[in-house]
């Protein structure tokens, strides 16, 4: 594989290079603008390779230490709002490490095995990312991550639980039982990197990340943890996004009614999923559901215009 180095300005440069500490000073808006900005030209499964290779991080490496004297002073209703969204994301994380497998072995080609391949690594690093906030900031007496995830998994939400325990394992079981099965792929990128990455977890990301940033909890190991977390993510959204360009070019009458239908069927899961079991969670993070909604939706529309569909057929 040769190194294609990216053309970026130097804000782009900034965000692209920098570590954990340095994330601290960072927007998680000008993060996702990569994405954005990948829209336009879409960056080469190899250009995400060698960006995968320059972003590397540790959990090992964060310190809680801030976090915990924060989550000390906090009131029980902060608490029961912070644990809502990271439990969400906790589970989530899991699921998408254990989901990923069989979509390498179906990759159609070798650079998008190569880069799943990083991905699984990424999200087995974001699940260890919440294990050892929970252990170290919240604690706990579980003494696995099983046992952790059992006690912390969302029950209440349908939406979320029909997504990840559901949707999610039946077609990656599809993929396992058949890896050549091309369209079981699309509707496994369009279900995993458009609805769960794109729409879902990158719109939780950037809301628990500015509230943080407007009450000035950035010096937080969370904060530079899960700004990095997102970082990655958008490489998993630039990723998805070009293999389902790719596909509606090669084909569109075959593909864009899939990924159309696909979102058709897993959309009302998202508001299913955002919806808190106590609507005065959310006024914890200063937004409003439908805000959160309408974010959502704009930022998929933008990601459908570049892959070359449009919601409604
Ligand atoms: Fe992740
Ligand atoms: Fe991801």
């Amino acid at each position: 594989m040769t190194a294609q180095v990216e053309e970026l300005d130097p804000t782009m440069q900034r965000i692209a290079r920098a570590s954990l500490r340095e994330l601290g000073d960072i927007r998680i808006d000008d993060v996702l603008s990569f994405i954005d900005r990948g829209l336009e030209r879409m960056p080469s499964y190899r250009e995400l390779y060698w960006r995968w290779e320059t972003q590397q991080w540790a959990v090992s490496d964060l310190d809680f230490g801030p976090d915990r004297q924060i989550w000390e002073q906090a009131t029980e209703h902060e608490r029961q709002a912070t644990l809502w969204g990271r439990r969400l994301f906790f589970n989530g994380e899991e699921r998408v490490t254990a989901t990923l497998a069989p979509f390498v072995w179906a990759a159609p080609t070798p650079e998008i095995e190569v880069f799943l391949s990083t991905q699984m690594v990424d999200e087995a690093r974001h699940t260890v990312f919440f294990d050892r906030w929970w252990r170290e900031v919240v604690g706990t007496d579980a003494a696995d991550m099983k046992t952790l995830l059992d006690q912390v998994r969302p029950t209440v939400n349908e939406g979320y639980n029909t997504l990840f325990y559901d949707r999610l394992p039946s077609i990656a079981r599809r993929l396992a039982t058949d890896p050549s099965d091309y369209d079981a792929f699309v509707k496994g990128v369009t279900i995993y990197h458009l609805v769960i990455e794109a729409t879902l977890a990158l719109t939780g990301q950037r809301f628990e990340l500015e509230t943080m940033r407007e009450r000035e909890l950035t010096h937080c190991g969370f904060y530079q943890g899960f700004t990095a977390v997102a970082r990655d993510e958008s490489r998993h959204v630039s990723f998805g996004i070009k293999v389902l360009h790719d596909a509606v070019q090669e084909d569109p009458e075959r593909f864009a009614p899939l990924i159309q239908r696909t979102l058709v069927e897993c959309l009302p899961l998202i508001s299913g999923t955002i919806e808190p079991p106590d609507p005065t969670y959310l006024t914890e993070y200063g937004h409003s559901e439908q805000e959160l909604l309408e974010f959502a939706m704009n930022s998929l529309n933008r990601r459908l215009r570049a892959i070359g569909i449009r919601l409604a057929a």
